[in-house]
Formats: C-alpha cells, sequence, structure tokens
C-alpha cells in the first residue's frame, strides 16, 4: 500500500518522493485557493474552477488516509468570502450541500470524521443541516479527521474566544488571574485538535489570508503555483517531503 515509502532512505530517488513516515505531519490544513484562475484559464465560468476543485478533495482525503496523516483542514469558505458576488456565494453553499450529501456514505465507510471550523449559524438551513448530519453520523469513527474551514476567520475565532472567556469570567468559572495558553485554547474552533504542522497553499499566493492565526504560531508553510484543481497526490507528497527536510525550533537552538 504504501509505496511512497519504498525504502527507509529518507531522499527522492528517481523522482519518486520517498517519505519517511516516522516523519508524517499530524496535522496539515490547506488554503484551497485558484479555483477562479483555473476556470479563468479555461474560460468557464469560476463556478467551474470550484466544482473541479471539489474533485481534488476526494483525492486529498484518500491520500491522506494512505499516508497516516491524522488530521486535514480544509478552508472552504472564508469570513471574507461572502464578499463577492451573490451567485458565487450560493454556489459555494450549494456545493458544500452537494459535496456532503453525495459523499458522506463513503467518507463513513472510510472512517472520516468530519469537523466544521467556523459559525455555520450564518449559513442555509439545508447546509447547516447537512453539516450537523455530517458531524453526527461521523463522530464515532476513528480514521482522518477532516476539518471543513467554512466561514472561518482566524480573528473571528479569536473574538469569539475572548467573548467566551469573558463569560467565564464574569460567572465565576475562571479567575482571570488563571488565563493562560491551555485555557485559552479550549474556546477556539480547534479544541481537541493539534496546531498544524504544515500549512499548504497552492495557486501562488504567498498570504494566510485569515486562516488559523492562533493556530500556525510554528507551523510550516509551503506555497505552489498550481491551482487548487491541478493539485494532485504527487504535490501533497511533495510538500511533506520538503516538511521532512525542515528543522523545527520552536524558539530553540
Ligand atoms: C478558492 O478559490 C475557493 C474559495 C475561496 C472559496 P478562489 O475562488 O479564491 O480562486 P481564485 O483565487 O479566484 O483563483
Ligand atoms: C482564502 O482564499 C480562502 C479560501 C481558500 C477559502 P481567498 O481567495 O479568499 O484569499 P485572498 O482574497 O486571495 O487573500
Ligand atoms: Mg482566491
Amino acid at each position: 500500500m504504501l509505496d511512497v515509502f519504498k525504502t527507509s532512505k529518507n531522499k527522492k530517488e528517481n523522482n519518486e518522493i520517498v517519505l519517511d513516515k516516522n516523519n508524517i505531519p499530524k496535522h496539515i490544513a490547506i488554503i484551497m485557493d485558484g479555483n477562479g484562475r483555473w476556470a479563468k484559464k479555461r474560460k468557464l465560468p469560476r463556478t467551474m474552477g470550484h466544482k473541479a476543485g471539489v474533485e481534488t478533495i476526494r483525492r486529498v482525503i484518500k491520500e491522506a488516509h494512505v499516508l497516516g496523516i491524522k488530521y486535514l483542514t480544509l478552508y472552504a469558505f472564508s469570513t471574507e468570502n461572502w464578499k463577492r458576488p451573490d451567485d458565487e456565494v450560493s454556489a459555494l453553499m450549494k456545493l458544500l450541500v452537494e459535496y456532503l450529501r453525495s459523499e458522506l456514505a463513503e467518507l463513513n465507510r472510510n472512517g472520516v470524521v468530519i469537523k466544521v471550523l467556523g459559525d455555520i449559524t450564518k449559513l442555509p438551513t439545508d447546509a447547516q443541516k447537512e453539516i450537523l448530519e455530517a458531524i453526527e453520523v461521523t463522530k464515532n469513527n476513528t480514521g482522518v479527521v477532516v476539518n471543513i474551514a467554512f466561514n472561518y476567520g482566524g480573528r473571528d475565532e479569536i473574538i469569539r474566544a475572548v467573548k467566551l472567556v469573558c463569560e467565564e469570567v464574569k460567572c465565576g468559572k475562571i479567575d482571570s488571574e488563571d488565563i493562560n495558553e491551555d485555557i485559552f485554547e479550549r474556546f477556539l474552533y480547534t479544541r481537541d485538535i493539534p496546531d498544524p504542522d504544515l500549512i499548504i497553499r497552492p495557486s501562488g499566493e504567498q498570504r494566510i489570508s485569515n486562516f488559523l492565526l492562533w493556530q500556525c504560531a510554528y507551523s510550516e508553510f509551503w506555497y505552489s503555483n498550481v491551482c487548487w484543481p491541478d493539485f494532485k497526490e504527487e504535490h501533497l507528497r511533495k510538500a511533506i517531503y520538503d516538511y521532512q527536510h525542515r528543522d523545527r525550533r520552536y524558539g530553540g537552538v
């Protein structure tokens, strides 16, 4: 199954990417960008790019399973993406519903756990319903945890956490003197999820776009010029290969 791990030597041979199976990032987060430009290049409407991007999601989840990645976070809709034309926003909402409807059984068979990061109460009711069902159906699975970041913004998440902490202080459950990083993290959407080891952004942009602002403190970043619909298993493996050759010092020497 794991032919990418063919030898234990941690190097690239004949263009084949050989990964160190003892150093697979536990949590990979991806900013799924470039759908619009992919479509534009083909003279297609932007929504066709988003559709093509769903195929990449299928491939990447499968590959994450093969490689033994435990957490995969996919940035699908930001708190700023509401600024887009109404028809594009509705197309993205519709795609989310269609994706969960058509894919849930298969995801469940593969042991995937679906979680959502973001404020879903602002989504159309059918989208909320599909999301809650997917979370419920997959909650006892033990495979890859797929966090869909939808209506997610890092700043929004931090403000929300601050408000929740204030509530706890107000009702006397927490003493403000005791607030520390561990306590604060319990109020983030990513509660119980380790920080991302690796953040991948395709499409040529090199910015964070309000993604996992608290959690990315010591993440490794990996960029690629391919647009998300063209992102293949080998890009994921190359990102992990590069990650495995970085020296994570966390401020130490
Ligand atoms: C990413 O692709 C999908 C979402 C942000 C929802 P884009 O739609 O941002 O594609 P580009 O960046 O315009 O090419
Ligand atoms: C980030 O991409 C959000 C998602 C991929 C969901 P954007 O396309 O919205 O980011 P900017 O506007 O280029 O920074
Ligand atoms: Mg974009």
